[in-house]
């Protein structure tokens, strides 16, 4: 016993018991001094900080980024600076919608985050295992959230508002098959790619700009629970996610993707029969190729959940020279909305975090405030403003300047002229990239996510699918009919009864 290490209080003095409070007499009542009580009560109380407001069930392993093939001709990007580089690598995976405690193999988009720590700062890739998304514009995103959420009066999630914010917002039609499709309950992440979804872009050493979409391709192969696997899955464990990407990282059975990217030279993009910045699009592959930039390899496990992945804080403002914006309406909305949630659920130094804290020194002004636990570090101890006088204090560096992102147009609120532009590419997905097992299973998936639905919002639905391709709203409706509605289920509408399950 005298050699174990011995407990203190948070303050550092020997602590004499930690299961025993200090009472008058044997049967209480406890002394009020007995602070170290009253201490651990309130600790417990401040356990939890704010869930995220999305993607709140998450999963997250640290690893390493490899650089394999030479892109410097599209970005200066240090990370990418030679062939065998290497840049750690903090990752979390999560579902959108469903709170802390929902089950992982959950039907829904799934997260893939990427926090690369690299000598000029960090780099964020915040995507997920989709290519597009169900809006375009960041008006829409907070309403559509609230369709994923709970219902204000049940409390539960409601099919009905779902398929009514879908149904006026055909553009979410690509982004619904997906997640209807196969792909929609991946088997755990390392059998799922991850796509950044924007375009982003990149720079070289000559100011030229690219236009770049990122993919990470896993190299476990896809694999997938069917509706059923899943929910027999779930009876079992409500944790398959967490429980097989801990126990193959401790097994040594690292799990990798490719990362790629496609490139489109910045002029051209004026020149497409698409817009190159709707994050309802894709590019297709056999018009910018897919070029290999490296591989990633998740090897190592947090050695506490909390500090490294709950902590984390992940934000597409956080990006590096030779990696740039694009004029994505929701791209923009994104650069304000993260960092202005870690403030809330994090605290106002929240970059100091170990998850977040990058491994380059870090020198800047702002000052005071919660958390403020690390030294400033200006350059010099009376440099706590800018400009000064001091020459060893830090400078802004005109070297970090970004060349010109061309800009052109009025200001106004545009919307896609073309309506018939939103059906194209999830026709080619429908029609030429599935085959007929992977539609029938599609037409199943939705018909059992539709139901309970009003028939108003079912007909609207059916009418989006019938644009995309006849068989599609043809098979759902089907589906629809022969799978039988559970009798007991009534949609949540403004006026009918709360449902009885
Ligand atoms: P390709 O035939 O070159 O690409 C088809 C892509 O579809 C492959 O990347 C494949 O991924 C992916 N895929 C297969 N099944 C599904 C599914 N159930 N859900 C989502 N993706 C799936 O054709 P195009 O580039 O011309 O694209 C055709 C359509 O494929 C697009 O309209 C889009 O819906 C979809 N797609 C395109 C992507 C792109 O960046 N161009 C990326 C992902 C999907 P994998 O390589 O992993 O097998
Ligand atoms: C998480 C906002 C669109 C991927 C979040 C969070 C917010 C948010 C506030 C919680 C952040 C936190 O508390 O740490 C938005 C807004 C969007 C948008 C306003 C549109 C305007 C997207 C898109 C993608 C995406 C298009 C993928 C391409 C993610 C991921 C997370 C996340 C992966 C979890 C990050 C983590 O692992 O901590 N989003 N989001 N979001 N979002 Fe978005």
């Amino acid at each position: 016993m005298s050699d174990r290490t011995k407990l203190t209080t948070s303050a550092g003095a020997p602590w004499v018991s930690n299961e025993t409070s200090e009472t008058a007499g044997p049967r209480g009542p406890v002394l009020m001094q007995d602070y170290q009580l009253i201490e651990k009560l309130a600790h417990q109380n401040r356990e939890r900080i704010p869930e995220r407001t999305v993607h709140a069930k998450g999963w997250g392993a640290q690893g390493t980024f490899t650089v394999t093939n030479d892109i410097t001709k599209y970005s200066c990007a240090k990370l990418f600076s030679e062939i065998g580089k290497q840049t750690e690598v903090l990752s979390r995976w999560s579902t959108v919608a469903g709170e802390m405690g929902a089950a992982d193999a959950e039907r829904d988009v799934r997260g893939f985050s990427l926090k690369f720590y690299t000598e000029d700062g960090n780099w964020d890739m915040v995507g997920n295992n989709t290519p597009v998304f169900f809006v375009r514009d960041a008006y829409k995103f907070p309403d559509f959230i609230h369709t994923q959420k709970r219902h204000p009066r049940t409390n539960l999630r409601s099919p009905e508002a779902m398929f009514d914010f879908w149904g006026r917002s055909p553009e979410c039609i690509h982004q619904v098959t997906i997640l209807m499709s196969d792909r929609g309950i991946p088997k755990n992440p390392a059998h799922m790619n991850g796509y950044g979804s924007h375009t982003y872009s990149m720079w070289n050493a000559d100011g030229e700009r690219f236009w770049v979409k990122f993919h990470f391709k896993t190299l476990q192969g896809h694999k997938h629970y069917t509706n059923a696997e899943a929910e027999a899955l779930i009876g079992k464990t409500r944790e398959s996610y967490q429980e097989d990407l801990f126990n193959m990282i401790e097994e040594g059975n690292f799990p990798k993707w490719r990362f790629m990217i496609q490139v489109m030279p910045e002029k051209e993009a004026e020149n497409l029969d698409f817009n190159p910045f709707d994050l309802t699009k894709v590019w297709p592959h056999k018009d910018y190729p897919l070029i290999e930039v490296g591989i990633l390899e998740m090897n190592r496990n947090p050695d506490n959940y909390f500090q490294m992945v709950e902590n984390a804080a992940y934000s597409p403002s956080n990006k590096v020279l030779g990696i740039g914006y694009s004029p994505d309406k929701m791209l923009q909305a994104r650069v304000f909305s993260y960092a202005d949630a870690h403030r809330y659920r994090l605290g106002t130094h929240y970059e100091a975090l170990p998850a977040n804290a990058p491994k380059c020194p870090v020198h800047h002004y702002h000052k005071d405030g919660p958390m403020r636990f690390f030294p400033a570090e200006t350059g010099h101890p009376d440099a706590y403003y800018s400009p000064n006088q001091y020459e060893s204090a830090a400078v802004a560096d005109p070297a970090a300047a970004e060349p010109p992102l061309r800009i052109n147009g009025d200001a106004d609120r545009y919307v896609q002229e073309d309506a018939d532009a939103d059906y194209i590419q999830p026709r080619a997905l429908y029609a030429e990239v599935m085959d007929d097992a992977e539609r029938d299973r599609l037409h199943h998936n939705m018909a059992e996510a539709m139901g309970p639905c009003s028939e108003a919002v079912t007909e609207r639905w059916l009418a989006v699918l019938g644009r995309v391709h006849p068989d599609y709203e043809a098979g759902v409706r089907k589906a629809l009919a022969t799978d039988g509605s559970d009798v007991n289920a009534v949609p949540v509408t403004n006026d009918s009864p709360v449902p009885t399950k």
